[in-house]
């Protein structure tokens, strides 16, 4: 039996799946909430994270060791770094990197963690294929791509550093969170994917607009997340 744990950093990223879940019940850790229940008949761990990487791995850790999660879900807005990716489009992972690991002066690979093999953490084909298939029933009207999202502890808004993780990581968005998901869900063998609705170009351009598109592209996800239940 699956149960799946949806992970948000943010209230606006949670917020649609929490009201539209039937909640049994909502236990607190590490500052977390964690809402256990069903959504679209399956059972469900909603969960704001917070900003950041190590909220982020936190929360996995917790929903693999206290709530059994078979299935994990990275669910938010991000920086688009792939000029085919506008406002409001959908970047399902294919992988993902912390582009802020650097341990290059030791011989690594930007990103590489020391002691770990891959550099990318691949995300799970099955929730990736269905996320993209739902997404394209759900909202048509809407871009998707599979691709690679790279994480850090860095709001990206400047074309400088943005080129820079272009060249690096041919990536193609950027958030906070997704790839310490990643790490955390590949540790504990648990198949993961990250989906992320674009909010910004990640270059601090139309910055006023920020938070209009930022809650547009979270309500857009959190639809998308929610039609996947009754797939999986
Ligand atoms: N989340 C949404 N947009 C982002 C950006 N430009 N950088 C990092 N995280 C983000």
């Amino acid at each position: 039996m699956s149960k799946i744990g949806i992970i948000g950093a943010m209230e606006l990223e949670v917020a649609t799946l929490k009201k539209n879940m039937d909640t049994d019940q909502i236990t607190k850790k590490a500052g977390m909430e964690f809402h256990e229940g069903n959504l679209k008949g399956m059972p469900v761990v909603v969960v704001q994270c917070g900003v950041g990487k190590v909220n982020a791995a936190m929360c996995v850790q917790i929903l693999a060791d206290l709530y059994d999660v078979t299935h994990i879900i990275n669910t938010g807005v991000a920086g688009s770094l792939n000029p085919v990716l506008d406002i409001g489009d959908i970047l399902v992972s294919k992988d993902a990197i912390q582009h802020d690991m650097d341990v290059t002066p030791l011989g690594y690979t930007k990103g590489q963690i020391p002691g770990l093999e891959q550099l990318a953490f691949v995300a799970d084909e099955k929730l990736c294929k269905t996320a993209v298939e739902v997404c394209k029933k759900v909202n048509p009207d809407i871009h998707v791509t599979e691709g690679r999202v790279v994480s850090g502890d860095q709001f990206i808004s400047s074309k400088e550093i943005k080129d820079a993780l272009i060249a690096e990581f041919h990536p193609d968005c950027t958030e906070m969170e997704g790839a310490s998901i990643a790490q955390a869900a590949t540790l504990n063998n648990i198949p993961y994917v990250v989906i992320r609705a674009i909010s910004d170009k990640a270059d601090g351009s139309a910055q006023e607009d920020y938070p209009t598109f930022e809650k547009k592209a979270a309500e857009h996800c959190a639809k998308l997340v929610q039609e996947m239940m009754k797939e999986l």
